[in-house]
């Protein structure tokens, strides 16, 4: 490859170009990174200075040679049945409950997959659709896939796949949809034919709200993890008045809705995190809630305490404060029955605080009765379906018993409700190299490293078993140099 510099001018012009016509913004530090890209597909065509590749770009005849760049920055990544907990719950729960509401008012059923590629997640929905209609009245059903990639929506219209983009098609699918001809899977006609494929940015401006409304689903997953902050948001605000009431957005698991936006509700289906556009009614006592809840916030000063697993008066919430400090304590000290004995009054069913059954959840762990353990993890995420630090244990309490996909499922959740918390996608980066998934793994690892440099208070070193911020990004650095040489 030829050796260029690219000057700061250069490198705001390709930004500038590259943002506008996908989204994707490149930092002033990955200036290196993107003139690596550029060269490579400079070679590629033939030019040698970054003038004329910025000219061909630029050109009516630049739409094809900004696929192939496109494809060098993103990682174009997908199969069918990507997070099956995803699509589990879109089958037994999100689609029979529209069907539901569907059937009131007689309509259809339309889903929109954004940036979908080469048409592993469209292609996935429309399996399922398909596979459901048997036997069950269907409204009519549309289900549109877009993408800025004329090269991925091309491929998604010829519908033909190699064994890794099929790896987790379940077998009945594969074996009625498909039809395998020497390395390659062709997909059937009539799934194809379910599958309306279009160009779209996601990022365009004005949004064109008139023609991109009334979707009951939105899939967009692994697509904004390229935003900036603020056009993540825009789009998200794009989503939801895209959406029917009652419709349901699907992210991707490191793609939290959290700080982006407050229109969407959080909602545990299937064992998987999902956002809803609430009706109105719902949201109307929903805004009310929340203006109740602030009311009340200004007057009592404890406030900001979870109340939900047990609600305490102050002076048993100090109380208990107290005890699991001293708790935490004695299990450090490697004496996990004294803690457990020290708990043991505060585990009543009525009045437990979601701090004594984590901690008691934790003695069980490190007392070797994982099955406990799971159980009590499991009960403090029914009473609070939002708890990071549940999640979190449950995850560690499978891996610890050697149940890797359970912990790479709990892990995910963890990253749903809190996509900067370092340690779970650690423990993400060792099972993914556990079960032989690489790349994920040095994705996760080289997530830990830019997240530790950039936010280093977001560590919990009583969680990382003896690492420190330091030790953490070394050792993700040296077993991506690992994977790098096993490969
Ligand atoms: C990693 S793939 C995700 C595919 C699929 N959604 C999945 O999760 O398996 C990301 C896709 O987003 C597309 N993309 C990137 N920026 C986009 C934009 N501004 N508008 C629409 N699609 C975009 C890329 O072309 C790429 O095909």
């Amino acid at each position: 490859m030829v050796e260029l510099e690219l000057s700061d001018k250069e490198f705001k012009s390709f930004r500038d170009l590259i943002a506008e016509r996908a989204g994707i913004y490149f930092e002033p530090s990955k200036q290196d990174l993107l003139r690596t890209n550029l060269l490579q597909r400079m070679e590629d065509c033939g030019l040698s200075n970054f003038a004329d590749y910025f000219q061909l770009l630029s050109s009516p005849a630049g739409t094809k040679e900004f696929d192939h760049l496109l494809n060098l920055i993103i990682i174009p990544e997908t199969y069918f049945f990507r997070d099956q907990a995803q699509f589990r719950a879109l089958e037994h729960f999100i689609i029979p409950e529209i069907l539901k509401n569907e059937s009131d008012s007689g309509s259809s059923l339309r889903i929109w997959s954004a940036g979908c590629s080469t048409g592993e997640e469209p292609y996935t929905i429309a399996l399922i659709v398909a596979a459901g209609m048997v036997g069950v009245k269907y409204p009519s059903v549309q289900i549109l896939a877009t993408d800025v990639s004329n090269a991925a929506l091309e491929a998604a219209r010829r519908g033909v796949y190699g064994a890794r983009s099929v790896r987790d098609v379940p077998k009945e699918y594969l074996n009625r949809f498909f039809s395998k001809k020497r390395d390659k899977h062709f997909l059937d006609e009539s799934i194809k034919q379910m599958v309306e494929f279009s160009y779209f940015n996601l990022v365009t401006e004005p949004y064109p709200l008139l023609e991109m409304s009334g979707w009951d689903i939105i899939f967009c997953r692994n697509v904004t993890i390229y935003f900036q902050p603020e056009s993540t948001k825009k789009v998200i605000h794009n989503f939801y008045q895209s959406l029917r009431q009652g419709g349901y957005l699907f992210a991707g698991y490191s793609e939290s809705l959290r700080y982006l936006s407050d229109e969407f509700s959080t909602v545990q289906v299937g064992g998987t995190f999902v956002y809803k556009k609430e009706p109105q009614d719902k949201r109307g006592k929903k805004k009310a809630r929340r203006t109740r809840r602030n009311r009340g916030r200004q007057r009592t000063p404890a406030s900001g305490r979870s109340r939900r697993l047990g609600a305490l008066p102050d002076r048993k919430v100090d109380e208990i404060q107290q005890i699991c400090a001293r708790a935490k304590e004695l299990l450090e000290m490697g004496k996990p029955e004294q803690a457990g004995d020290l708990l043991a009054p505060y585990l009543e069913k009525s009045t437990a605080s979601e701090s004594v059954l984590l901690l008691q959840a934790e003695i069980f762990l490190n007392q070797g009765d994982l099955e406990n353990a799971v159980q009590l993890c499991q009960r403090i995420i029914s009473c609070e379906p939002l708890s990071v630090a549940g999640y979190y244990l449950l995850a560690v309490v499978y891996r610890t018993w050697e149940k890797e996909r359970k912990a790479i499922e709990e892990f995910k959740r963890v990253l749903y409700l809190k996509p900067e918390h370092a340690l779970a996608r650690f423990n993400l980066g060792d099972l993914y190299s556990q079960v032989g998934q690489l790349d994920e793994a040095k994705l996760e690892y080289a997530n830990v490293v830019r997240l530790l440099r950039e936010v280093p208070d977001v560590f919990d070193e009583r969680l990382a078993g003896g690492f420190s911020p330091t030790l953490l990004i070394d050792t993700c650095l040296s077993r991506i140099k690992e994977l790098d040489k096993s490969e």
